[in-house]
């Protein structure tokens, strides 16, 4: 695995993390609303910011733009889906927050585990298919030209901020250990 690979791949790992809390967050409901509601609160701010600000925008803006310019099929096929898909995940984390606003907590489950099942989905398509192929498709000048810019984007956006989103997945998944 290449260096610029790996920065999103642990990123994958972190986002599985904030899975897991999601998955079990569910034994809350009727047990615990209060918790359950602020969890999932959590949860949302997770998914928007770690998820989507850091991670789907370094594989929009950066990773597929690359990738495309190597091969024009992968544009097309892939890629494209793996956009749509970031696109769905974005259209339901807003329905699973209006589902938490109106207190429907199992309707908000019901939602919250279809949308952590499709990122899982997702991520094991990157892992085993994706980001493998960059080894053979880029040179290694391009792959650490790529490293570096990945860097710049979490500087623009905080890195203490990215450090303090681990953190929050991490304390989240050790309260229900
Ligand atoms: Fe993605
Ligand atoms: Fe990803």
């Amino acid at each position: 695995m290449n260096e610029s690979m790996k920065i999103l791949y642990d990123e994958h790992t972190v986002i599985i993390n904030a899975i897991d809390v999601a998955r079990n967050a569910a034994s809350l409901i009727g047990k615990d609303d209060a918790e359950y509601e602020k969890t999932i609160r959590d949860l949302i701010y997770f998914f928007r910011t770690y998820a989507d600000e850091f991670h789907h925008h370094k594989e929009e803006v950066i990773l597929f733009p690359e990738m495309s310019k190597q091969n024009e099929l992968l544009a097309d096929g892939v890629l494209k889906e793996m956009l749509e898909n970031h696109e769905d995940f974005r259209e339901m984390v807003r329905s699973i927050e209006q589902r938490l606003n109106e207190k429907q907590f199992h309707e908000a489950q019901k939602l919250l585990d279809r949308y952590t099942n499709a990122l899982l989905d997702h991520i094991a398509a990157e892992n085993e298919e994706l980001f493998p192929m960059t080894d053979s498709l880029m040179s290694e000048t391009e792959l650490q030209s790529i490293y570096f810019r990945f860097k710049d984007c979490d500087r623009e956006l905080g890195e203490q901020k990215k450090e303090d989103l681990v953190e929050l997945a991490d304390a989240l998944r050790k309260s229900f250990i």
